[in-house]
């Protein structure tokens, strides 16, 4: 791991975002969490943290035989909760529901071209017990590893849930892998099945999901006993006789009902891997019982909802649709689709296909026609959505929305500020939420109804964690100063492993120089409010003439600019500076070339040298027409770093959503 600032030139942080948005006395009036219950819920936490998240288990999750204790440390930085206890995720999720609210609509599943399907809690509860027997029919037991490589249609959740039901542990894949990658966590999780569909669809283009699990497949000897097919359309596929097997003929004559398998809230519910300082990924393993709780609480907080209380209640909330486009392929899509608003009892909506086909109006058209109440997206889509029709979501009328989300990367204050005025209409609370795969649920976020907004930060911790960034010295790091973010106490929803690789897992997240507390891997500031703001990887901040920056503070400038539509920044090694500073910049308008872009990479250095200081005044810049990005919408900044010191590209860019700019990319 890259060591953070040295304390004496620490660089104090050069963010001055200073808007403020509190709630509305009516969202206020509204809400579950106010100021007041925030404030007690923090000083619950602190006088006894582990009866706090006891309590919280108790009241949120469905046990079959109840724990007797809460955290264990005896085998730290291992951590265990309510380890004796046993229940089900599954059942948490449908089969207790079914009493109150069985004809709730759970899932409001639209397609790529537009089909919608509801599904009831029922209907739900039926598919997953159908498919959980289909499981256990050839074979799979509770511990077993399933592969799920799945377009983001409804039984994607279908096959997790029914994992979960037998408690077999389901390594979910993203659709946009590619072979190789879905062939090496077959073999790292030795998985004995794979659920996967013949096609899906994103943007009108067909993905072969199934070919390529059969191009995997090669690649894996004899580990996979069965593949399970679901029929998204009539596409053919191959089917290998005895090993492959359709959803629909797997099914057909299992019953809708299906004992679940009772486990220890320690036993794995998933694995999901995700990428480390090395190439290498690594198997995030995540627990029963304390990521449920953590999926459901945090659901509750962040989106102010309450546990419904069947079809009869009148709380206006019950009413709500919840809709986080993430997919299932992430840990996102784990935890606040497949998870936390099932085991609410919410309805949400799901959407195959991606924001900007037929157009980019595509998410304005789903959030009228579905009422969506609750909008949780990525800021990458947010700015892409910006580039392509900033006056879009004026066309539609957006007022169901109430509160809007933001996750998996810093937003910068001026998507911040459009997705508020635009999208929210200057009415909705934006969560931005700071978490992690290895933290399996929300850890920072504004609490809605309980503090003001500010357009860049993540605000503060929700109650029962104790986060804090602290210097070299491992001192809590003074106001504006920055450091690296830690968790100074375990929390149910952590990671417990790597997929068997413990010693990993303790070097990568509890490095010795930090006495036990969890290293993010990010840096962050905490400005006088207590406010924090993430700065970005700690393997992104650059140290420029012994001054360190935030690359992300470099890209809220560039994209403060009003020509640009985005930007990313790196450091290429300096022979004089030490570092310096490369951006990489996407205009909203056409991409600029010989004169025009010398003219404009005069005026973006001087804009950023005025926005934050001549420090930052990169060094090079550079046009394209987008940003190399994984097609999770990740910049690809390892590949960037290396076109910024003019390496020869040796990674692998199978997951590029588009390949063709990595040569715009690396034009001077
Ligand atoms: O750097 C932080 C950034 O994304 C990292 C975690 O990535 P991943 O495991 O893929 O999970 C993404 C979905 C939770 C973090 O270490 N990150 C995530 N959310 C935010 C963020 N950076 C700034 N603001 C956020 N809201």
């Amino acid at each position: 791991m890259t060591s953070n600032s040295n304390h004496s030139d620490s660089h104090t942080s050069v963010l001055h975002e200073t808007r403020s948005f509190p709630p509305s006395a009516e969202f206020v009036a509204n809400t579950e969490v106010n100021a007041d219950v925030f404030a007690q819920l923090n000083r619950e936490a602190a006088l006894d943290l582990d009866a706090f998240w006891c309590k919280r288990a108790r009241d949120l999750i469905t046990w079959e035989k109840p724990f007797t204790k809460g955290l264990d440390e005896s085998n730290a930085p291992f951590f265990q909760w309510f380890a004796d206890g046993t229940l089900n995720v599954s059942y948490n999720c449908l089969d207790r529901h079914l009493a109150t609210r069985a004809d709730k609509t759970a899932l409001i599943a639209e397609l790529d071209d537009g089909t919608v399907e509801h599904i009831s809690y029922q209907q739900l509860y039926e598919r997953v017990c159908r498919l959980a027997n289909g499981l256990r029919s050839l074979g799979v037991q509770a511990g077993d590893r399933v592969v799920i490589y799945m377009p983001m249609v409804a039984n994607a959740v279908v096959a997790m849930q029914a994992c979960a039901r037998i408690g077999a542990i389901h390594s979910v894949v993203f659709g946009g892998f590619s072979s190789k990658s879905v062939a090496e966590r077959i073999i790292d999780a030795e998985a004995k099945v794979v659920i996967t569909s013949n096609v899906g669809y994103r943007g009108g283009k067909t993905v072969e999901l199934k070919k390529t699990v059969d191009e995997a497949l090669t690649q894996t000897g004899s580990l996979i006993e069965h593949v399970v097919v679901f029929a998204r359309d009539d596409s053919q596929t191959n089917m290998q006789a005895g090993r492959d097997i359709w959803w629909h003929e797997l099914t057909a004559k299992q019953e809708a009902n299906c004992q679940p398998a009772w486990v220890s809230a320690e036993h794995p519910l998933f694995i999901l891997y995700t990428s480390g300082s090395t190439g290498k990924p690594k198997g995030v393993q995540h627990s029963t019982g304390g990521y449920l709780l953590g999926a459901v609480q945090s659901y509750l907080w962040t989106f102010d909802s309450t546990m419904d209380s069947g079809t009869a209640s009148k709380h206006h909330k019950a009413n709500d649709v919840f809709w986080c486009t993430a997919d299932v392929g992430w840990v996102t899509g784990h935890s606040y689709v497949a998870y936390g608003p099932l085991a609410a009892g919410a309805t949400q909506v799901m959407f195959e296909g991606i924001p900007t086909y037929p157009d980019a109006s595509r998410f304005w058209q789903m959030i009228e026609k579905h009422k969506v109440t609750i909008f949780y997206t990525a800021p990458t889509a947010i700015r892409s959505l910006i580039k392509l029709g900033a006056d879009l979501p004026k066309r539609y009328d957006l007022s169901s929305l109430r509160i809007l989300g933001s996750v998996g990367e810093p937003i910068n204050p001026e998507a911040w500020i459009w997705y508020h005025d635009v999208v929210g209409g200057g009415r909705c609370p934006i969560v931005d939420t700071w978490w992690q795969t290895e933290t399996g649920t929300q850890m920072m976020t504004p609490l809605p109804g309980a503090m003001a907004c500010k357009p860049g930060s993540c605000a503060q911790p929700l109650p029962g964690l104790s986060i804090n960034i602290v210097d070299e010295t491992m001192q809590t790091a003074a106001p504006r100063e920055s450091g690296t973010l830690v968790i100074e106490r375990p929390f149910p929803s952590m990671v417990r492993t790597l997929w068997r690789d413990p010693e990993r897992f303790k070097t990568a997240y509890f490095p010795e120089e930090f006495g036990g507390r969890y290293v993010a891997g990010d840096s962050a500031m905490r400005d006088e409010d207590g406010y924090f703001w993430i700065l970005g990887r700690i393997d992104d901040v650059l140290n420029v003439s012994g001054h360190r920056l935030g690359t992300m503070e470099i890209e809220s400038a560039l994209v403060a600019n009003h020509l640009v539509a985005e930007a990313a920044v790196v450091g290429r090694p300096d022979a004089l500076t030490g570092e310096a500073v490369v951006a990489f910049v996407i205009l909203k308008g056409a991409r600029p070339t010989g004169d025009d872009a010398a003219e404009m990479v005069k005026v973006l250095k001087a804009f950023v040298a005025q926005e934050i200081g001549a420090i930052a005044r990169p060094a090079e810049i550079r046009f394209a027409d987008g940003l190399p990005k994984t097609r999770s919408g990740k910049i690809m900044r390892r590949l960037l770093r290396s076109i910024a010191r003019g390496d020869a590209i040796t990674s692998d860019i199978s997951t590029l959503e588009n390949p063709a700019i990595i040569q715009q990319l690396q034009e001077k």
